[in-house]
């Protein structure tokens, strides 16, 4: 790093640096954009942003994932297909113009250490380093839920993923051995205890290694279904989204909507539900209860909200089937990983199983990762 600094940039003195962590979520999936509610946790693998001002009158950036270089001033901020890496830095300078003005020229090195497309948030970490960084190094001030939301703009309007709120807000606010339950209606939050070591369990992400080509219009189909549901059911309620929904109108809900939608309002309402019997019990220590609202979590994801896959499915089954206490998918789904509790004893054990097995239906390895959490947004 520090002889391709020297080669691009002409000196290493003078940057700052700030990462921000990946994420995986323990339960709340596909709830963010109904304004449900979320519980994530910040994991020990980062994206690294270094900045430092410079007097070219265009931004100079390069990235060490791409080994690929990129300059460009204000008038060049529009989407670029041939080098999608700069967009997200692109999207989130184009958000703090609109709020604080134009920032100062400078030169960024880029360098991620979470797997890109395992469904671990990549993009919202790499976004939340940048918007939080170019805040510190001039001083812009811009609140922590501010740094989630203009990060999660940039991606929304720049990028043109239409993705919640949940993963850089815990990108920002993650803490070390802690779950953040976010409500993503009022955005207030709240760090839960979650010590895995002391139930001597492992966190163990498995990353089925594809991405479906359905994902991201599938993502978005789901979106579009939730709003026509929300619709629906407005005609009847006096409601703004699926968030709000009482037993009541759930179960009018699954009287008057046609399926899918129907199907995809009960995920909904049972996720959201899951997530605070999931909190409550971490709460009052009743750990015994937290692997059957993940189980019912993905099986939910799988038959109701239709976004697993036959590998997803397979490695949670096999997870089970070989002694871990809970699994399910996490994040978007169509492909990603699982996450994963497994025991100490078992760890290495578990995880040649688990290789052997999806290999030989699948003809190839996942990549299976132990994690640990990790605290949020900060300069190293
Ligand atoms: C992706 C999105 C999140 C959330 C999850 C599903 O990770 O970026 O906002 O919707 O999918 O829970």
């Amino acid at each position: 790093m520090r002889s391709n600094f020297e080669k691009i940039f002409g000196s290493k003195e003078g940057f700052r640096v700030f990462r921000a962590p990946g994420r995986v979520n323990l339960i709340g999936e596909h709830t963010d954009y109904h304004y449900g509610f979320v519980l994530p946790i910040s994991i020990n693998k980062f994206f690294y942003f270094y900045l430092k001002r410079n007097t070219e009158n265009k931004f100079r950036v390069f990235s060490e994932n791409f080994n690929d270089y990129f300059e460009f001033d204000y008038s060049d901020l529009i989407f670029n297909k041939e080098k999608p890496w700069v967009n997200y830095l692109m999207g989130v300078i184009n958000e703090i113009r609109k709020i604080k003005g134009e920032i100062p020229y400078f030169d960024a090195y880029l360098y991620g250490e979470i797997p890109m497309g395992a469904g671990l948030s990549s993009s919202a970490a790499y976004e939340v380093s940048v918007a939080y960084g170019i805040s510190e190094y001039f001083n812009l001030n811009i609140e922590k839920k501010e740094i989630a939301k203009l990060s999660q703009r940039a991606e929304n309007n720049f990028v043109g993923a239409p993705c919640g709120i949940m993963d850089q807000f815990i990108a920002t606010f993650g803490r070390e051995n802690t779950a953040l339950l976010i409500d993503t209606l009022t955005l207030d939050y709240e760090h839960i205890p979650f010590d895995i070591k002391s139930k001597e369990l492992r966190l163990a992400v498995v990353d089925t290694k594809v991405k479906h080509s359905i994902a991201g219009e599938g993502y978005s189909t789901r979106r579009r279904e939730g709003e026509e549901a929300l619709k629906m059911l407005q005609k009847h309620l006096n409601i703004n989204s699926l968030r709000e929904l009482d037993e009541k109108a759930f179960e009018l809900s699954q009287e008057i909507l046609p399926s899918p939608l129907k199907e995809r309002v009960a995920h909904v309402y049972n996720e959201n539900k899951r997530v605070l019997n999931f909190v409550n019990d971490l709460k009052n220590n009743k750990w015994e209860n937290l692997p059957k609202y993940m189980l019912d979590s993905h099986l939910s994801l799988k038959n109701l909200y239709e976004v697993t896959c036959e590998e997803l499915d397979f490695l949670v089954e096999k997870a089970l089937e070989y002694g871990a206490f809970a699994s399910r998918m996490t994040g978007g789904g169509f492909g990603g990983s699982t996450i994963n509790l497994v025991p100490e004893t078992i760890i290495e054990e578990w995880i040649g199983k688990i290789t052997t097995s999806y290999e030989k239906k699948f003809g190839f390895k996942p990549d299976i990762l132990i994690l640990e959490t990790s605290n949020g947004v900060r300069e190293v």
